[in-house]
């Protein structure tokens, strides 16, 4: 059995030790915020935050990680108020977003062991991959997200993703009886619950 900390919290894997890290917070986890792209170590979607480094977790098995604190893009701010996430909104980065979990982290880690780096310090720790072509705005993004934490720039927090019980019912009918009638169980109508935190 291997243990070590994900998100703060005690885990006790009962895998085979050898699983790549990615595939234990993916699969048994549910963290599915990091993401599979090459397995290869080459693309950095996978990166998430190991002891205050930058690993890739398709490249580190989860023996490697006994004893040590892992942190993932879920636990990166509970509201979207990270300052590289509020940068990464105010200069529009994200395209598709596939790999823009594993950049967040990446850049997280960089802000917090470096606050001021250099442009070459960026471009040495974001080596991920982005098949958008977003990497011209990333020195920018960093610039912005260094004001953010040293409390010179404020940029709201982005709003919550999805839509509404109620306008998925006037989207899809069928969904209008779910969003509405009191369920047998007790447990709230979608159309009253509160909404989750992501
Ligand atoms: S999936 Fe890990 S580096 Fe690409
Ligand atoms: S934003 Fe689409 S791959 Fe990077």
């Amino acid at each position: 059995m291997t243990k070590f900390t994900v998100n703060d919290r005690p885990i006790q894997y009962r895998m085979d030790p050898e699983t790549p890290l990615l595939w234990a917070l993916r699969d048994a986890s549910n963290l599915t915020g990091t993401k599979y792209g090459c397995g290869t170590g080459d693309c950095g979607a996978c990166i998430v935050d190991i002891d205050g480094q930058s690993v890739r977790s398709c490249r580190i098995s989860i023996a490697a990680c006994e004893g040590r604190f892992v942190t993932t893009i879920e636990a990166l701010s509970t509201d979207r108020s990270h300052p590289v996430q509020q940068a990464w909104v105010a200069e529009n980065l994200p395209q598709c977003g596939y790999c823009q979990s594993g950049l967040i982290m990446a850049a997280a880690v960089l802000l917090k062991r470096n606050p001021h780096p250099t442009d070459e310090q960026i471009d040495g720790a974001l080596t991920n991959l982005c098949r958008c072509g977003t990497q011209p705005r990333w020195r920018a993004a960093i610039r912005r997200a260094e004001k953010i934490q040293a409390g010179e720039e404020k940029v709201a927090a982005a709003p919550p993703p999805g839509i509404t019980p109620e306008d998925a019912a006037r989207a899809v009918p069928a969904l209008r009886a779910v969003a509405t009638k009191p369920a047998a169980d007790g447990v709230a109508p979608l159309a009253t619950r509160p909404p989750a935190e992501q």
